[in-house]
């Protein structure tokens, strides 16, 4: 099977911004208590943290992590994290039926995030809490001291402001589940006033208004016009989430969902403009996916836990999707989605980054390690900034339940001017075909491979395991080539490739 595409060096979407390929950890499960800390340990730093776990981190170059939920932020006391340890109160949570010793907070986690080379984006809770516990949080992460909240966190071992620039102003309150769950008018009206406030204390914040929990609520797109026509001028940002699931076991279907993905972002783009367009602002917001990744895994074991049956554990096994070969291709999929819409997607988090639903895994006491889909995300993360480019792609398709035409070769293209590269991310989603493709390189001057990754398996339900921690890995790929303006490729049957080209 063949496809085509032309790159052309002029054609180009937009800068990509670097905060798409950021990260999520909520106080859930085990992604903070035997994820990130766990004294004791034997890689443990001072502080607690795992050195096992910061190292795979930090690889991953991230360029700031969200904290600390999520459902649970929206019942969260951000006062029950400081101060001596000892003094702090467990509390139940109400989001995941568990309960939390408060042993990290605001100071633990900004440790953290020096230490694997990341910044905080906080959550405020705007569920069963407003906003005077809201101004004081920012002033006691941000504020001078000399003054009550400042003096306070200055006490607590920490003078310099923490200088935290985003702001998520509550988290899907459009959700029924939610604790504190709004309707657009009574949630628009409030993130309005907190952004205000929140300004009043710092203009420079960067401020994230919660949009819908997914594509399927009830209450999308109507939901994002209201909320925006009462925040539009004091916000950033919009939030939306997504989760993939392939519960039918149908892989095309599966493999087609960055499509209902694209469509998310174009509707929510459309009504950002037409709020715009209503309000002649000139302001642009912008979308932040702050949370996306595959979700199902792991639903049947969570019941137990989430039906309140075994009482309220702290840090019980939850959410711990074990991702397999397939995933890689889905979340290579995604990624490509936010590159390709960079122009209104600026920050994106992976949700979430240890244990839960997550890249990397963790033993209690024992090894870490990495899942399937830490590789694409890996690849993007450290390969794919730069700018977009508008590719011309002529592929074979197939229609899927979420879309007509969805082409076998999904890809991205991103040049990196500065560093003279031009990379490509391809996903094959045709399950017996190679696909043959030329990419027609227009305006680069002369290129050549320096690196070709592929990702392939004979079975799609591969994972790896802490027993068997490497059984799906990238490989050097085969049969590049380049000749004159001209890289040909052989996409394998269900693949996942990294391209790169060195520009003279
Ligand atoms: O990431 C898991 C959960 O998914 C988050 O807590 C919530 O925001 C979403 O529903």
């Amino acid at each position: 099977m063949r496809a085509s595409v032309i790159a052309h060096r002029d054609f180009c979407i937009s800068a990509i911004d670097d905060r798409v390929y950021g990260a999520f950890l909520e106080h859930l499960g085990r992604a903070i208590y035997t994820g990130i800390y766990e004294p004791g340990h034997k890689t443990a730093d001072k502080h607690g943290m795992r050195g096992d776990v910061a190292k795979l981190v930090r690889d991953l170059n991230i360029p700031l992590v969200r904290y600390p939920g999520g459902n649970f932020v929206s019942a969260y006391n951000w006062e029950d994290g400081i101060g001596p340890r000892e003094t702090r109160p467990t509390r139940l949570d109400l989001a995941w039926h568990t309960s939390d010793s408060n042993a990290v907070g605001v100071h633990e986690f900004s440790d953290w995030c020096d230490a694997v080379g990341t910044k905080m984006m906080l959550a405020i809770n705007l569920g069963s809490r407003g906003l005077d516990e809201a101004r004081n949080f920012v002033e006691y992460v941000n504020g001078p001291t000399g003054s009550y909240w400042g003096d306070l966190r200055k006490k607590n071992g920490r003078a310099a402001p923490f200088d935290v620039k985003h702001w998520c102003l509550g988290n899907e309150m459009d959700g029924p589940w939610q604790v504190g769950h709004k309707t657009a008018d009574e949630y628009g009206r409030l993130a309005s006033e907190t952004a205000k406030t929140l300004r009043a204390f710092d203009k420079s914040l960067e401020l994230i208004v919660c949009g819908s929990s997914n594509a399927d609520m009830a209450t999308y797109p109507e939901w994002e016009r209201v909320v925006l026509e009462h925040t539009y001028e004091s916000v950033d940002h919009i939030s939306l989430h997504m989760y993939f699931a392939n519960r039918a076991k149908n892989t095309a279907n599966y493999l087609a969902l960055n499509h209902k993905l694209d469509s998310y972002i174009a509707t929510v783009s459309s009504t950002i403009d037409y709020v715009k367009a209503k309000k002649r602002s000139k302001r642009k917001v912008s979308i932040s996916f702050d949370e996306w990744n595959v979700w199902y895994h792991s639903n049947a074991a969570d019941r137990a836990v989430l039906d309140g049956n075994g009482g309220w554990p702290h840090a019980p096994r939850l959410l711990e999707d074990i991702y397999n070969f397939e995933d890689v291709l889905q979340v290579g999929c995604i990624i490509n989605t936010f590159i390709r819409r960079s122009d209104v997607v600026k920050i994106a988090c992976i949700a979430q980054l240890v244990n839960v639903i997550a890249p990397i895994m963790t033993e209690p006491g024992g090894a870490a390690w990495r899942q399937t889909i830490y590789y694409p995300y890996y690849f993007a993360s450290i390969f794919g900034r730069g700018t977009a480019l508008q590719l011309d792609v002529t592929s074979p398709s197939y229609d899927a339940d979420v879309a007509a035409d969805v082409p076998y070769l999904d890809i991205s293209g991103v040049h990196d001017e500065a560093g003279g590269t031009l990379t490509f991310f391809a996903v094959n989603r045709h399950g017996t075909e190679t696909l043959e493709t030329s990419v027609s390189l227009e305006g680069f001057g002369e290129a050549a491979i320096i690196d070709h990754q592929v990702m392939t398996h004979d079975n799609l339900q591969a994972a790896n395991t802490l027993a068997n921690p490497n059984a799906v890995t990238p490989k050097k790929g085969k049969g590049a080539k380049v000749a004159g303006n001209r890289l040909t490729l052989r996409l394998a049957p269900y693949s996942y490739s990294m391209i790169r080209l060195k520009l003279a």
